[in-house]
C-alpha cells in the first residue's frame, strides 16, 4: 500500500524501544518503522528534535458521569477534544449503572455516545449488586467487548457493592477473560470518620482529606485482593493513592497474583495542602489528595515499576457544581478534570526531571493501559499494524497550564499556573493530523467503540 504519511526525523519510543526512525502510515495504520529517510510520502511531518510516541491511552476517564445529584459537564466530543489536545488518542469511559439500571443497559446508554468523539473509546462496565440476571449480563457484556467491570467498596446507596458481589463478579469474569477494576475505600471506616468529622463541624471541602483515610483505602485493598487471590482471577486497582496500597499489590504479584496498580496524575503531583487553599472544593476527589510524604512515596513506586498504569480519573465538574454543596463533602460531586493534563504533568514531573525514561512513560500511559484493557497492540503501540495514533512531543516547549487555554468543559484545572516543559504539539489520529502546532485543527467526529479482546494478563 502506498504510504499516506511519513513522520520523519524524530526519536521514536514504542514497546520498550527508543531510537531514530521514521513512522510510515498507510490506510490509517502504522505500516512500518524505517531508517530515517528510507521512505517518502506526499504528506510528511517533520519531527526533528521531537519525541514520537503512541498516542496516550487513558484507562480511567468519566464522560458525562452522573453520581449523586450531579452530572459532569462534558460529552464525548468535548472530552475527546481535550484528550487529543493533551496527546491522548484513546479513552476508556465508564458505563456505571444508575441505581436499579441493568449493567447492559448502562453500557448501551454510554456506548451510544462514543460516535460523537474525536478519538476511539472503550468502556468499562459496572456492577453494583448481584441478581439472577447478572451472570448472563456479564457474558453478554464480554461478548460485546466490555471485559473490565468497575466495582466500588464505597458510595453506599449509589454504586457500592458488597464482598459477595465482588466474589461472584470476579468468579464469573475470570473464565470470560475479564477483570474487575476496583475502587477501594472501606466504606464503614469512611462513614465512621465522616460522622465524627460532621459532629466536630469539620465536614466541608477543606476537611475532605480527613474523611477518607489512608487506612480505609489500605484495608479495602487487602479485602479485594484476598478475593482475587482466592479465586485466581486478575484484579486492577484504580487510582491507588497510598504507598501501602501499592505495596500490597506488588507483594501479591511476587507470589503470583495477577494484580495491577493504577495511579492517577493528581495523586502523583498534588498534595493535601490544597485543601487549605482558597478553593478546597476544586480538589475534592476520592481517594482524596494525600500528604506530601505519601505523594513522594507514590512517585517512587512509579519509578520502581510497581505502578502499572497512570490514568486521569477525569471528571469534568465545574466550580459552581462543587461550591453548591461544599459545606458537606458527603454530598459533593467527587472527581477532578484531567484528561488533557494527565500526560503533560506526568511527563514534566517524571520524564523531564530524569526520574523515568520515555520508554517507561509510554509503558504506563499508553502500552500497559491498552494491554490491561484488551486493546493492545491496536492501541498503545507504533509497531506495524497498530492504529496510526501518534503524539509528537516537543520536549523543549514551555507552557503554563491555565484553564482558559485548555479544552476541558469546565472553568478550572487543578494545575492552574503550573509551568510544564514538554507538550504533544502534533497529534495524529488514525493517520489524520488532528492537532497541529498545538491547536486542534480537525474536529471531525470519528470516534469508534473499541471492543476489548479477552485479557491475557
Ligand atoms: O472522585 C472520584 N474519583 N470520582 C469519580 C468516580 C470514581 O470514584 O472513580
Ligand atoms: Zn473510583
Ligand atoms: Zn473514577
Amino acid at each position: 500500500m502506498t504510504p499516506d504519511l511519513v513522520v520523519r526525523g524524530g526519536t521514536v519510543v514504542t514497546d520498550g524501544w527508543a531510537g531514530a526512525a521514521d513512522v510510515v502510515v498507510a490506510g490509517g495504520r502504522v505500516q512500518a518503522l524505517v531508517e530515517p529517510g528510507a521512505v517518502r510520502a506526499a504528506d510528511e511531518l517533520d519531527a526533528t528534535g521531537r519525541v514520537v510516541v503512541p498516542g496516550g491511552v487513558d484507562p480511567h476517564c468519566h464522560v458525562g458521569f452522573t453520581s449523586g445529584g450531579f452530572t459532569s459537564l462534558d460529552d464525548h466530543r468535548e472530552c475527546t477534544t481535550a484528550a487529543v489536545a493533551g496527546g491522548t488518542t484513546t479513552i476508556v469511559d465508564f458505563a456505571i449503572p444508575r441505581p436499579g439500571e441493568a449493567p447492559a443497559d448502562a453500557a448501551a446508554r454510554q456506548r451510544a455516545k462514543i460516535g460523537g468523539g474525536l478519538v476511539d473509546s472503550a468502556l468499562h462496565a459496572g456492577v453494583m449488586e448481584w441478581d439472577a440476571a447478572t451472570a448472563e449480563q456479564l457474558r453478554q457484556l464480554c461478548d460485546e467487548g466490555l471485559r473490565t467491570v468497575k466495582m466500588f467498596t464505597t458510595y453506599r446507596g449509589e454504586s457500592m457493592a458488597d464482598e459477595d458481589t465482588f466474589l461472584r463478579v470476579m468468579k464469573t469474569l475470570g473464565p470470560l477473560g475479564g477483570m474487575v477494576v476496583a475502587h477501594c475505600e472501606a466504606n464503614h471506616l469512611v462513614e465512621e470518620q465522616q460522622a465524627a468529622q460532621a459532629a466536630a463541624g469539620r465536614i466541608s471541602a477543606a476537611h475532605h482529606h480527613e474523611t477518607r483515610t489512608e487506612l480505609a483505602e489500605d484495608a479495602s485493598v487487602a479485602e479485594v485482593l484476598a478475593i482475587a487471590e482466592a479465586l485466581g482471577t486478575p484484579v486492577y486497582f484504580v487510582h491507588q493513592s497510598t504507598a501501602a496500597a501499592v505495596d500490597q499489590v506488588a507483594t501479591a504479584r511476587r507470589r503470583g497474583v495477577r494484580a495491577y496498580t493504577e495511579s492517577v496524575a493528581h495523586h502523583l503531583v498534588l498534595d493535601d495542602s490544597l485543601y487549605g487553599g482558597p478553593h478546597p472544593e476544586r480538589f475534592v476527589c476520592c481517594p482524596p489528595l494525600r500528604p506530601a510524604a505519601t505523594v513522594a512515596e507514590l512517585g517512587t513506586r512509579l519509578v520502581s515499576g510497581a505502578v502499572a498504569t497512570v490514568g486521569s480519573d477525569h471528571c469534568c465538574y465545574d466550580t459552581a457544581q462543587k461550591t453548591s454543596v461544599d459545606h458537606d463533602v458527603r454530598v459533593m460531586p467527587n472527581g477532578l478534570p484531567g484528561v488533557e493534563t494527565r500526560l503533560v504533568v506526568v511527563q514534566d514531573a517524571f520524564v523531564r526531571t530524569g526520574r523515568i525514561p520515555w520508554t517507561r512513560f509510554v509503558e504506563v500511559t499508553a502500552a500497559a493501559p491498552a494491554r490491561l484493557n484488551g486493546l493492545h497492540p491496536r492501541k498503545g503501540s507504533l509497531l506495524p499494524g497498530s492504529d496510526a495514533d501518534i503524539a509528537i512531543w516537543d520536549p523543549a516547549v514551555e507552557r503554563t497550564i491555565t484553564a482558559g487555554a485548555l479544552h476541558q468543559a469546565t472553568d478550572y484545572t487543578p494545575y492552574e499556573g503550573r509551568p510544564v516543559t514538554g507538550w504533544p504539539t502534533t497529534v495524529v489520529v488514525g493517520g489524520r493530523v488532528v492537532v497541529d502546532g498545538g491547536r486542534v485543527v480537525d474536529h471531525t467526529a470519528r470516534g469508534r467503540f473499541l471492543p476489548a479482546a479477552p485479557l491475557s494478563v
